[in-house]
């Protein structure tokens, strides 16, 4: 067996965490830049956390999941700052954008010399400046991850911007910040972090320490997720889908993920829908097909017995089977109110250009068993 392992240089876990942030960043420069999400009451606390300490701030502002101008806009910014350190406060789309700021700060060029697929693709030089990524909800793990996922709206697509080189230097998780995270959110980035945690830990690039990051990850969130929802102030919950979400980070930083963030990607472009909701909605019906597909072709799969596991880790039930785990998805997205795909602007006639896009996407790539398109459209076609 051979695998390579890397994750966030620093990782602060635990509620009041935050209070470190400060000292931490003084220990990296005095320009700090500051990227927050849309709601700006919301991180009003960390930004004047930020304010005891004599930097010179510059904050930026990200309402929705950033495209190549939101972090175009956000790098002119920080360079003309002359930024020593970055700081992203927020959700999944603000960590990433952090991302990418703190990696175009050292290395020279504009964001398309280094994005995947429509860009030059080149690869990062120097190590990025010093990162702070500070999560706000529980769900992308992209505190822990090494990529930023960036719009392309001229070619409906989200693309990748991606390299050792941005995982982040400091993760900073404070569960108590999540308690003011909407209901829909602790539910879309919840399940997207049970996602990430399956797809790693089923996907074909599991390693022995992402496994059991993966187990443990499912044990929290399979107790707290649905507690987070309906008491969202109910701290120990959080703590536990925080943690859950950190480690659904790391491993598939390290092991990659499967068919349901293959489609994630391409509908994103294509609908403008959120992540979470996406994969919140596609966990079910991509669960049923890979082991369909599994018991038709590779009944021997040592896959089936892990999707057996992961259903035990995540119900607490010891006798679950791995339809437990399709059972439990598609009862968690119910009860959650995770809307269908139509809702998130779907149809029929989108599905072969859907299945087309994902078949080519690399998270599918690392999916246990390669679906075909038939499947793959039965898949969106279930999800409707
Ligand atoms: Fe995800």
């Amino acid at each position: 067996m051979t695998f390579e392992f890397a994750t966030a240089q620093r990782v602060l876990f635990g509620p009041g965490m935050r209070q470190q942030l400060p000292g931490l960043v003084a220990g990296e420069g005095t320009r700090v830049f500051v990227i927050i999400g849309g709601n700006q009451e919301r991180y009003r606390e960390v930004v004047d956390l930020l304010k005891t300490e004599p930097f010179e701030l510059a904050t930026f502002s990200v309402s929705n999941e950033p495209d190549v101008s939101t972090v175009g806009a956000a790098l002119e910014q920080a360079r003309a700052h002359r930024a020593e350190a970055v700081v992203g406060v927020g959700g999944g789309s603000v960590i990433d954008t952090g991302k990418a700021v703190a990696a175009l700060l050292t290395n020279p060029g504009k964001l398309f010399d280094y994005l995947e697929v429509i860009g030059d693709g080149h690869p990062l030089r120097a190590a990025a400046a010093p990162y702070f990524a500070v999560p706000t909800t529980a769900g992308t793990g992209s505190e822990s991850t090494r990529n930023a996922v960036i719009g392309a709206p001229d070619h409906k697509v989200k693309v990748s911007m991606r390299s050792a080189l941005m995982l982040p230097k400091y993760a900073v998780v404070d569960p108590e910040l999540t308690l003011s995270s909407p209901a829909r959110v602790t539910a879309t980035a919840g399940l997207d972090a049970c996602t990430q945690l399956i797809e790693s830990f089923v996907g074909i690039k599991a390693n022995p320490v992402t496994d059991g990051l993966c187990r443990e990850g499912l044990i929290l969130a399979g107790r707290s997720l649905r507690t987070a929802h309906a008491d969202p102030n109910n701290l120990d919950a959080r703590e536990d889908m925080s943690l859950a979400a950190l480690m659904s980070g790391i491993a598939l930083a390290n092991a990659g993920l499967g068919a349901v963030h293959g489609f994630a990607g391409p509908l994103g472009g294509m609908l403008g829908a959120s992540h979470g909701a996406l994969c919140a909605r596609l966990l079910a019906p991509v669960t049923r097909t890979n082991l369909s597909a599994l018991r038709a072709r590779q009944p021997g799969a040592p896959t089936l017995a892990r999707y057996e596991e992961a259903a035990r880790l995540v119900t607490g039930e010891v006798s679950a089977t791995a339809d437990d785990l399709v059972r439990w998805a598609e009862s968690t997205a119910s009860d959650l109110s995770i809307e269908s795909l139509s809702h998130l602007g779907m149809t029929e006639e989108r599905i072969p250009d859907a299945v087309a896009k994902a078949r080519a996407s690399g998270s599918m790539k690392g999916n246990p068993i390669e679906l075909t398109g038939s499947e793959l459209a039965a898949v969106l076609r279930a999800a409707l």
